[in-house]
C-alpha cells in the first residue's frame, strides 16, 4: 500500500516507559504488548526502552502495510535482529544482497516439482515418527505433546534440508542442539538492547547449542566439498550453488542458510501442532470432521500427496484458525529504510518498529 506522509494529519505516538512496562514485558511479553496495544486503542505506540524507542504496530491493517505493502522500505535490520545473526548470519533471513542470492538459490527448492519429489520422503518420515505414538497410545499412556510433535517435525525438517545425506549420529547431535538454541535466544531477543557484555540466562546454553552446530555442519560441508551428488534437498542446491564457479560463496554461507531454513521451520510447525491437541480436545466435533475429511480425501493407509492439499479445505480452515487463535510468531522487527507514516503517525527513516 502507498502511503502519502501528508494525507493524514500528523498523530503523535502514544509513549509507554519502560520503568512502567519492564517486568510485565519479562514476565509475559505478549500480554504485556496486548496490553500496550489496548491502552493505546489499537493505534501505533511507541515503547520507550531507553536506548532505543520501537514503534509498537499492532493494528491489521498497519501491520499488512510493514510486512506487505511497504516491505522493500521496513527490513530486518538493527538492534532486534542483531542477538539472531549469530544464528542465521548472511542468507535468507538476512536483507538486501545477501537475501536476494539467498531467495534465488533456495526457490527452485520449493517448486511444484521438486515438492512432489520430496513429498514422498516427507510422507514416509512422517509415517514412520508418528507410528511411534503407537504403543503409549495403545497402552493409554499419556505422553508430552511438545517434545512428540518436536520430534515428528525435525525428523521431517531433516529429510527436507540433507535427504539422504546426512548421518544418523548427526542428525541426533543436531536436534537437541537446535533445540537448545532455539529456548536459550529468548532473553537475548526480548532484550537486545542489553550488550552482550552483561551475561543473561541462556548464554552458555546458546553458545553450545551453537558450537555443535557449527560442529557437525560444516563436517558435513567438507564430506561433499568436491562432489554435491544429486537430491532434491536444501543441502544439495546450497553446495552446488558453491560449487559454481566464481559463485564467492564459501562453507559458512551454507551453514548460515541450513540453519536458518531449520530454525524458521521447526520451531514454528512444533509449536503450532503442540496447540492443537488442547483445542481439539476441547472440540471433539471439530476432531472427528478433521478425521473424517482426511480418511476420506487421503485413504485409509495411503500417503498425504501435495494434490490431496486441495481437497481438505476443513483442514485448512482448522489450521488458520488454530494460527489465528495461537499465532507461532508474534514479534516482527522491523526498520524504516525512508521516512513513512503509519496510522498518520510519522516514521522517520531510521526508525524502528
Ligand atoms: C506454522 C508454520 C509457519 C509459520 C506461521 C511461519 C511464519 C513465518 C513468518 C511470519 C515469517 C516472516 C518473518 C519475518 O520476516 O520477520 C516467516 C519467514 C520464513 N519462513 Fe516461515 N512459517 C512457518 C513455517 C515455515 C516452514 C515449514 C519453513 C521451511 C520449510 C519456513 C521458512 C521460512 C523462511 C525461509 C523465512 C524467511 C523468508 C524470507 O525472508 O525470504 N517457515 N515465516
Amino acid at each position: 500500500m502507498a502511503v502519502d506522509v501528508g494525507a493524514v494529519p500528523a498523530r503523535k505516538a502514544k509513549n509507554f516507559p519502560l520503568y512502567q512496562t519492564l517486568t510485565r514485558l519479562a514476565r509475559d511479553p505478549l500480554r504485556e504488548i496486548q496490553r500496550i496495544s489496548g491502552a493505546a486503542g489499537g493505534q501505533v505506540a511507541r515503547l520507550d526502552l531507553g536506548a532505543s524507542r520501537p514503534f509498537l504496530v499492532t493494528d491489521p491493517e498497519h501491520v499488512q502495510q510493514v510486512l506487505r505493502g511497504e516491505s522493500g522500505n521496513f527490513v530486518r535490520d538493527g538492534t532486534f535482529w542483531r542477538p539472531l545473526h549469530s544464528l542465521f548470519g548472511d542468507g535468507i533471513m538476512s536483507e538486501y544482497d545477501e537475501w536476494e542470492r539467498a531467495k534465488r538459490i533456495l526457490q527452485p527448492v520449493f517448486s511444484t516439482k521438486t515438492i512432489r519429489s520430496l513429498s514422498a520422503h516427507m510422507a514416509r518420515a512422517i509415517n514412520e515418527a508418528v507410528g511411534k505414538l503407537d504403543e503409549p497410545a495403545r497402552a493409554g499412556r499419556p505422553i508430552e505433546v511438545m517434545p512428540e510433535m518436536g520430534r515428528i517435525v525435525n525428523d521431517t525438517v531433516i529429510k527436507v534440508l540433507f535427504g539422504d545425506k546426512i548421518r544418523q549420529a548427526e542428525a541426533d547431535r543436531m536436534i537437541p542442539a537446535m533445540e537448545r538454541l532455539a529456548t536459550s535466544i529468548a532473553f537475548r531477543f526480548l532484550m537486545p538492547f542489553v550488550p552482550k557484555s552483561i551475561p543473561l540466562p541462556g548464554d552458555h546454553a546458546f553458545a553450545e547449542g551453537l558450537q555443535i552446530m557449527d560442529e557437525t555442519l560444516y563436517e558435513l560441508v567438507d564430506r561433499f566439498r568436491h562432489d554435491a551428488g544429486e537430491g532434491y534437498d536444501i543441502f544439495t542446491a546450497l553446495c552446488k550453488a558453491r560449487m559454481t564457479e566464481d559463485s564467492g560463496l564459501d562453507d559458512g554461507w551454507i551453514r548460515d542458510n541450513l540453519l536458518a531454513m531449520w530454525a524458521t521451520s521447526t520451531e514454528t510447525t512444533t509449536v503450532a501442532l503442540t496447540w492443537i491437541w488442547p483445542l481439539l480436545a476441547e472440540r471433539p466435533d471439530v476432531a472427528e470432521r478433521l478425521g473424517d475429511e482426511v480418511r476420506a480425501v487421503v485413504g485409509p493407509g495411503e500417503d498425504v500427496r501435495p494434490e490431496h492439499l486441495h481437497e481438505l479445505p476443513y483442514v485448512k480452515q482448522v489450521v488458520q484458525e488454530l494460527l489465528r487463535m495461537y499465532p507461532v510468531g508474534w514479534i516482527f522487527p522491523r526498520i524504516a529504510l525512508k521516512e513513512t507514516s503509519i496510522g498518520g503517525v510519522r516514521v522517520k527513516a531510521g526508525r524502528r518498529c
